[in-house]
């Protein structure tokens, strides 16, 4: 898929998860995102970056770790993501965390402007993951640390089918390095490739829940990666593409409901100072 391409689903299928997303996810995710925070461990008084950082899960406890002496800044290439983590910092009285619309791979702060920055879950759907570790980096004081989480491998995440099912309907893959920052070391060769060093990564399992079918669904088609081309489908390929999916998933059935296997990795790094680079 070509880059731009990539993003234009990503932002628009991320815009049309804002009102489910924390709900349907928060979660879901908080095992991997208290990992990563853990890994980075942002200090009081610290300014610390969170890419792709959606509604500001993450942000907002970055923003409880660093106090008001310190600054959190959550970036997203979706509109609705970041005009809901605005709206959460005003109506909850968090003037120190702040968000600003812009691509992973092209972040709009000065070059050693952190001294932590994140991304949780949202590696896996830039076009040039490297890219944006670069990004980080630059942005980070020298001896600034990183953190990134992200979906494991392929076969570790029970409803993995649901990349190709969609993309048996569309002309091109809708996520094409899902699973690929997940496999092996690939996400710690990632930050080296980025030229962070004292990299380390691990590697979690988790289970998805959901209660009944229609959740299961809502969860993977309603936003997100595949959320765009969905929203195209005529009826009867919304039919078509359900009845696969919950076929794909029918092993982790448990009474009404699904309890699916997932894993996350989860990598932390630094900023090398200017000898070690
Ligand atoms: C699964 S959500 C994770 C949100 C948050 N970090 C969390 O842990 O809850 C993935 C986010 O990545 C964002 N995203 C996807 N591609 C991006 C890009 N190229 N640049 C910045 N953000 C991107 C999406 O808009 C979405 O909000």
């Amino acid at each position: 898929m070509d880059a731009r391409l990539q993003r234009r689903v990503q932002r628009y299928g991320w815009d049309r998860a804002v009102d489910d997303y924390e709900q349907g996810w928060r979660a879901q995710l908080e095992p991997a995102q208290s990992l990563m925070l853990d890994m980075a461990a942002p200090r009081m008084g610290d300014r610390v970056l969170d890419v792709a950082c959606g509604t500001g899960l993450v942000s907002f406890r970055a923003a409880a770790l660093v106090g008001r002496g310190g600054k959190v800044v959550g970036t997203d290439i979706s509109e609705g993501m970041i005009e809901v983590a605005r709206r959460i910092a005003t109506e909850q009285g968090i003037p120190h965390a702040s968000f600003e619309h812009c691509d992973a791979e092209a972040l709009p702060f000065a070059d050693a402007t952190f001294d932590a920055a994140l991304c949780g879950l949202g590696l896996m759907y830039v076009p040039d993951p490297v890219e944006a570790l670069r990004e980080m980096q630059r942005t980070l004081k020298p001896g600034g640390r990183a953190a990134a989480a992200v979906w494991g491998a392929r076969q570790g995440c029970g409803w993995a089918e649901i990349f190709p099912i969609t993309d048996a309907r569309v002309a091109s893959e809708v996520c094409p390095l899902f699973f690929h920052l997940g496999t092996k070391d690939m996400l710690a060769r990632a930050f080296l490739s980025a030229g962070f060093v004292d990299v380390r990564h691990r590697r979690i399992s988790t289970v998805l829940h959901y209660a009944d079918a229609d959740e299961a669904l809502a969860a993977v088609f309603r936003g997100g990666p595949v959320a765009l081309a969905y929203s195209r489908f005529d009826t009867a390929t919304r039919q078509a593409v359900h009845a696969e999916y919950l076929d794909s998933i029918a092993a982790y059935r448990v009474g009404d409901g699904y309890r699916i296997p997932g894993e996350f990795v989860i990598a932390a790094a630094r900023a090398p100072f200017s000898e070690q680079a």
